[in-house]
């Protein structure tokens, strides 16, 4: 057995925020940020909305294409780095608000990475015999975390909000579904792009302090990120590529995790992929970190661009780092 998508669905706040929001918020361009990241807007949240509240809309939409109901999934994934809560995590209080059964729920930290290893975790669990039906959620709520001034701007113009979903079920060896994934981390980048509040290394009568320092907001070292985001990319292609028997040339259509344009330009690029073999939507949504892999394919789906047979690479890279690909035949 393994694992098969049996439907995909996604959702993105109404909210739209235009470069030129920005413009009139902090010190930026709609032309630096066009030529940097290639994004034109990307859709931020009402306040209260949150992220499982995304997640509950894009789970919906995957058991609607999959023709399922939520009593039918055995078993929850939730992967984001914008939770709710600390804890309790987005998985139970998805589980809470879809009316599944008591079923299990299991939350990813992997941040950009998070579907990836989701859908590892989720493909392991069927191919072991546990569980049949698993949805597996992407969502992020980055919009109420950044720091939307001056100060901010490097990240603060990147990121954006949203969920994607999937239900994934026991599939034939032989048939369609999840051929192999590889996933990697290297912990002593972790400071290159990380959030260091809310910390549970001092006191928690100390944060206060910390939040008067702006040390709350998410920091990023972008030419560090940009430099091992574009190799590790090409990296887990090729890793998982090599695993399956196959070559660059096989592979029908490329699912980066959107990060920003100039990096799946590149890692394309690197790889041979004319773009009608690559998809990005980075230039609508921004970076929607563990959201932007479900929501790509959703998108593609949509738009008949993943067609039964076909070789999908999904690939990610981020805060950690991590990084990784899984290797599916639609
Ligand atoms: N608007 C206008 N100017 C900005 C800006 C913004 N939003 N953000 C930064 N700048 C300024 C900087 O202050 C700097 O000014 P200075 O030269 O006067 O000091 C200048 O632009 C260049 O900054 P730099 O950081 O060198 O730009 P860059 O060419 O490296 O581009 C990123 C910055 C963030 C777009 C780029 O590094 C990048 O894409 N990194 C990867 C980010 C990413 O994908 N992260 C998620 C991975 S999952």
């Amino acid at each position: 057995m393994r694992a098969r998508f049996a439907g995909v669905g996604h959702y993105v706040p109404e909210r739209i925020v235009r470069n030129q929001d920005l413009e009139s918020i902090m010190d930026t361009t709609d032309e630096w940020i066009v030529e940097r990241t290639g994004i034109h807007e990307r859709r931020f949240v009402r306040e209260g909305e949150g992220t499982s509240e995304q997640g509950l809309h894009a789970a919906r939409a995957a058991l609607k294409a999959a023709g399922l109901t939520p009593q039918d999934i055995d078993f929850i994934i939730f992967a984001t780095l914008s939770p709710d809560y600390m804890f309790p995590g987005c998985g139970a209080l998805l589980q809470e608000k879809l009316g599944c059964g008591t079923i299990g729920a299991l939350d990813v930290r992997t941040q950009c990475t998070g579907f990836v290893y989701g859908l590892a975790v989720a493909d392991s669990m069927i191919r072991a015999g546990m569980y049949r039906r698993i949805l597996l959620v992407g969502a992020e709520t980055q919009s109420m975390g950044l720091n939307l001034s001056t100060e901010g701007r490097d990240m603060s113009v990147i990121f954006g909000d949203g969920a994607g979903a999937a239900v994934l079920v026991a599939g034939d060896d032989d048939g369609p579904g999840v051929l192999d994934t590889v996933l990697h981390s290297e912990g002593s980048h972790a400071k290159e792009l990380w959030m260091e509040v809310p910390t549970c290394l001092v006191p928690t009568t100390r944060t206060i302090e910390l939040v008067n320092e702006g040390r709350h907001f998410p920091q990023m070292n972008g030419r560090e990120v940009f430099k091992h985001a574009t190799r590790r990319f090409v990296e887990a292609v090729d890793e998982v590529l090599a695993r399956i028997g196959k070559t660059r040339d096989d592979i029908d259509l490329l699912v980066p995790h959107q990060a920003n344009k100039r990096i799946s330009d590149a890692v394309g690029e690197r790889l041979g992929l004319p773009p009608a073999r690559l998809v990005q939507n980075v230039q609508r949504y921004g970076n929607t970190t563990a959201a932007s892999i479900p929501i790509a394919l959703s998108e593609a789906i949509e738009q008949g661009r993943a067609k039964p047979g076909q070789l999908l690479i999904l690939v990610a890279f981020g805060s950690g780092f991590t990084w990784g690909a899984s290797a599916v035949r639609w």
